[in-house]
């Protein structure tokens, strides 16, 4: 059976020598971070003393695809059709009376700041941030439940800044402000990764109920609890739960904070979070998620990718895989691999890449001799098969992300093709070398 509970998780990492487990103090301020960063995110820790505190942070669960995988027992080559099956036969979540996540409650005149670490991160950050936080919103007919992942700037007492960049919440926010109310939330910690990736699927896209997704990756129903000051349902396994709402009208500086491309985002006024209880475990344990590390960028990856597979597929039914690499900030570059039947193949899989995914700024088609996870092979092709006066294609000014320093520089993104896939017929020309079998080198030593 998956674990369905963080702590379950890291004991399981841990005895297969899989956890790194930090035994000495480390301040919140910057150092949390910078050891957090030694592994890029990839592998997972266990901070025992945080400086201040007496809760212990996780951080590197979901940032390598064998561990995201192993994690819902599966291997790395089973995600993406284990993330589309998932989103077409989500596992409804059972609703309990109670659950450990409320085992502890703190509500009245509290400080955020007293109860759990809230780390700061890089040089110019405003301040300390709650970065992994899986807020939960109900749609506005109170029906539907979504969740995602917005930072949270530290303002003091109970109070934080949130950053929403997806239009949709945003147009929810600002219905609720049209009518002068609050809209509730309520942010879960100490989850286990399959809910932060099911986290990152697009409501826009499946308006699915993405705990139910979650559910579907670990193979089974996930128990919920209700809020005890906010009409929001939470995993009833989190190990730390912050329930409030988002004020009307009312809006703080935001930023600077290093973000996922690697850059410092701009200082903005963002919306007001006022927390009205914290629940909490016994021997609750914190997480964090580096910003711009690999536990950041692969979960958005690994969704962008399912979801354009299937819409390459649409008109390239001959697609094997897709990748997006960590390098090309897990949104800007797609590598697909198909099995090459007619000239023009690799464009049209370029174009419907594109069309998919307006984040998209440089997508390159390659053939299935090449492996698409390996950036030397896919950049062997581009040496060996592409001549550029037919095989690349630019479209200048297109949409694109705003979250990306060009494009803000120039308000459009320009997007390039590239078809590595040799022609058709040339087979001879194009066979790669190879040695008749493989040997193990133990064997010679
Ligand atoms: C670690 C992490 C931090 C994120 N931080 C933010 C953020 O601060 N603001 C934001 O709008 N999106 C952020 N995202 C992306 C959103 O969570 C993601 O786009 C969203 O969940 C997609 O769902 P939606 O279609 O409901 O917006 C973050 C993602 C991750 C994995």
């Amino acid at each position: 059976m998956n674990p369905l509970t963080m702590r379950v998780l890291l004991d399981n990492w841990e005895d297969r020598g899989l956890l790194h487990r930090v035994r000495k103090e480390v301040d919140p301020l910057y150092e949390l971070g910078a050891v957090i960063n030694t592994k890029e995110g990839k592998e997972p820790f266990l901070f025992e003393k945080v400086k201040g505190y007496h809760t212990p942070m996780a951080a590197g669960l979901g940032g390598d695809r064998e561990l995201l995988a192993d994690s819902m027992g599966i291997k790395a080559s089973e995600l993406i059709p284990k993330i589309i099956d998932s989103i077409v036969n989500p596992i409804p979540t059972t609703l309990k009376q109670t659950g450990p996540v409320q085992e502890n409650l703190v509500t009245g005149d509290f400080d955020l700041a007293d109860l759990f670490p809230i780390p700061t991160y890089h040089a110019d950050d405003s301040g300390a941030y709650y970065v992994s936080g899986i807020l939960v919103v109900k749609d506005l007919s109170g029906q539907k439940r979504y969740t995602s992942i917005r930072r949270m700037q530290y303002l003091g007492g109970n109070r934080t800044n949130i950053l929403i960049t997806s239009p949709e919440l945003m147009e929810q926010y600002a219905h609720y402000e049209e009518m002068g109310e609050p809209m509730e939330v309520a942010v879960m910690f100490g989850v286990v990764p399959a809910v932060v990736l099911s986290s990152q699927i697009s409501t826009h896209l499946y308006h699915t109920d993405k705990l139910d997704v979650a559910g579907a990756l670990l193979g089974q129903s996930l128990d919920v609890v209700q809020c005890k000051t906010v009409d929001l349902e939470v995993l009833a396994e989190a190990e730390i739960v912050l329930e409030g709402r988002m004020l009307p009208h009312e809006r703080e500086m935001e930023g600077p904070f290093g973000e996922l491309a690697g850059y410092y985002g701009t200082r903005t006024p963002q919306p007001i979070v006022e927390f009205s209880a914290v629940t909490y475990r016994n021997d609750a344990i914190a997480q964090t998620i580096f910003p711009s590390s690999y536990e950041e960028r692969l979960p958005m990856a690994l969704v962008r990718e399912a979801t354009l597979f299937s819409t390459v597929r649409q008109v390239v039914p001959n697609i094997k895989a897709v990748h997006i690499p960590m390098g090309g900030v897990a949104r800007y570059h797609a590598v697909i691999q198909i099995k090459k039947k007619h000239e023009g193949d690799g464009k049209q899989a370029a174009l419907a890449a594109f069309a998919s995914d307006k984040d998209l700024k440089h997508v390159v088609v390659v053939n299935d001799d090449v492996d698409i996870f390996d950036s030397d092979d896919v950049e062997w092709a581009i040496a060996t098969r592409v001549q550029a006066s037919d095989d690349v294609f630019i479209v200048p000014g297109a949409k694109g992300s705003p979250l990306e320093s060009s494009h803000h520089l120039k308000g459009v993104t320009d997007k390039m093709g590239i078809d590595a896939t040799y022609p058709l017929g040339k087979e001879e020309l194009f066979k790669r070398t190879s040695i008749p079998f493989a040997v193990n080198l133990e064997d010679y030593l």
